[in-house]
């Protein structure tokens, strides 16, 4: 994990997130899932450069008092889906749970953080940026601080939605 304060390097992330916040934006836009990897997006490369971020909305990210980024050795990993023919998922589940930790931990703290990926599809840039050899994947990016205002009711779906017995087709576990 490295800790950036550094003004110089807060204004790079701000510069890397912002391509790969505009195609989710513009897919967002578009109806679609942004950044999936089954459905292609229909969404121009000429659109994606013609889409306007919320103002202030980076600045907001980049500007937190720390901004943690969190990189995981590929190296030792053992990715038990590497010979499948998809994305892989599985060497993210040796990091989030330390980047949620984190989350945890801050919030015990009276500070506030957010898992962010934006700059994720600049990785090249980013590891050079931070000295970070390339075998370490980029996984998150946890601007980090006090909280204007501590948040304590969350949205999220009912587990009636996403929960089954036995199957994928199979009953909800709860009514
Ligand atoms: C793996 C992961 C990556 C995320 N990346 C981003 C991101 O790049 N930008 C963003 O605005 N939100 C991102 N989010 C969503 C926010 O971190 C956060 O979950 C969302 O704002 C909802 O907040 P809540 O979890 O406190 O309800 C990501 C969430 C996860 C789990």
């Amino acid at each position: 994990m490295i800790v950036v304060r550094d003004d110089a390097t807060r204004a790079r992330l701000g510069e890397l997130i912002e391509p790969g916040f505009q195609r989710y934006a513009a897919q967002v836009q578009a109806g679609e899932a942004p950044w999936n990897t089954i459905n292609a997006s229909a969404v121009s490369d000429e659109t994606v450069a013609a889409t306007k971020l919320p103002r202030g909305f980076v600045d907001k990210l980049t500007g937190a008092p720390v901004v943690l980024l969190v990189f995981v050795d590929l190296s030792v990993v053992a990715s038990f889906d590497s010979g499948l023919d998809r994305i892989g998922v599985i060497s993210g589940g040796s990091i989030y749970p330390f980047a949620w930790n984190i989350l945890l931990a801050a919030r015990n703290e009276g500070l506030g953080g957010t898992l962010t990926t934006f700059v994720g599809a600049q990785e090249p840039v980013l590891q050079e940026l931070l000295g970070v050899p390339s075998h370490y994947a980029f996984a998150a990016m946890i601007p980090m601080g006090k909280p204007v205002k501590q948040l304590t009711k969350l949205s999220r779906k009912p587990v009636s939605e996403f929960a089954v017995l036995e199957r994928f087709d199979g009953a909800p576990l709860v009514d």
